[in-house]
């Protein structure tokens, strides 16, 4: 019997990654965790993500998961080596693969990192492309205020340029030739960054990474049945299935609440 792929992220913007690793592998079964009862994690302190990301990552391998696809940018900057102590299966995070891309893309070493608070803190990216580029000049700036942009459908709402304008006005004498979109809710905002950097800056957009990674660790064994999806949230359903009909463009098959502390926060 197939097992499934787990992704989780601290909400709905991991739906994002979700949609990539659904188009690159339509007969795998994949399951998704949204922890939308304490959505956001960017502001929130290390110790607090890492618990948080440990208690989803519980919850997905007692769904007998075979890879753990962590989605969220801020949980993959703090939580991933905690993670990997919790399981042997492979669990694999969004800023290794996002800094690869973004070494494989540059063409003059200038990079822009944009995340929530928390990710940038970390610096995680910034180390991840400097191991890989030791001279490479990176260039961060949090923007918070996209991820409650993005909730609210507001991507190509005039308000979503002038804030992006404000945040990106950072890079203007930075000279960078890409930015890592290191928050999985930016892409969804990528129209309205390009329009801002112009056509000379390459977005980077982690999903398509961590799918072109996930084909590494993949058999492409084919039993020719469609996979099959399952979303399940810490709170808030109907909100989840609002957001996710506009991102996905269509509605969820199965969708399911987990209380907390009952059913998974079990050791
Ligand atoms: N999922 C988070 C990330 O990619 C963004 C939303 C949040 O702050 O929780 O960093």
């Amino acid at each position: 019997m197939k097992k499934p792929i787990g992704i989780f992220d601290s909400g709905v913007g991991g739906l994002t990654v979700y949609k990539t690793i659904r188009a690159y592998f339509p007969e795998e079964d994949l399951i998704y965790f949204g922890d939308t009862a304490r959505v956001p994690y960017g502001p929130k302190s290390p110790n607090t993500i890492v618990e948080y990301s440990t208690q989803n990552a519980r919850f997905l391998l007692q769904q007998g998961i075979k890879i753990l696809v962590v989605a969220c940018n801020t949980s993959s900057a703090y939580a991933l080596d905690y993670l990997k102590n919790l399981t042997g299966i492979p669990i694999i995070g969004v800023i290794e693969p996002g800094a690869q891309m973004a070494a494989q893309k540059t063409r003059n070493n200038r990079i822009g990192i944009i995340g929530t608070e928390g990710t940038i803190r970390s610096e995680a990216y910034t180390k991840a492309i400097r191991k890989l580029i030791p001279e490479a000049m990176v260039f961060s700036q949090a923007c918070p205020l996209f991820v409650p942009i993005v909730e609210e459908g507001w991507q190509n709402d005039p308000v979503a340029e002038q804030i992006a304008r404000h945040y990106l006005d950072y890079f203007r004498d930075k000279d960078i030739d890409t930015l890592v979109l290191g928050c999985t809710h930016y892409p969804l905002l990528s129209a309205v960054i390009q329009k801002v950097l112009g056509p000379k800056v390459t977005l980077v957009d982690s999903a398509e990474s961590i799918a072109e990674y996930l084909k590494q660790l993949l058999p492409s064994d084919s039993d020719g049945r469609q996979g099959l999806d399952s979303f399940y949230v810490s709170d808030n359903e109907g909100k989840f299935a609002q957001i996710s009909n506009r991102i996905l463009e269509h509605e969820l098959s199965f969708l399911k609440r987990v209380r907390l502390f009952e059913s998974w926060f079990t050791d």
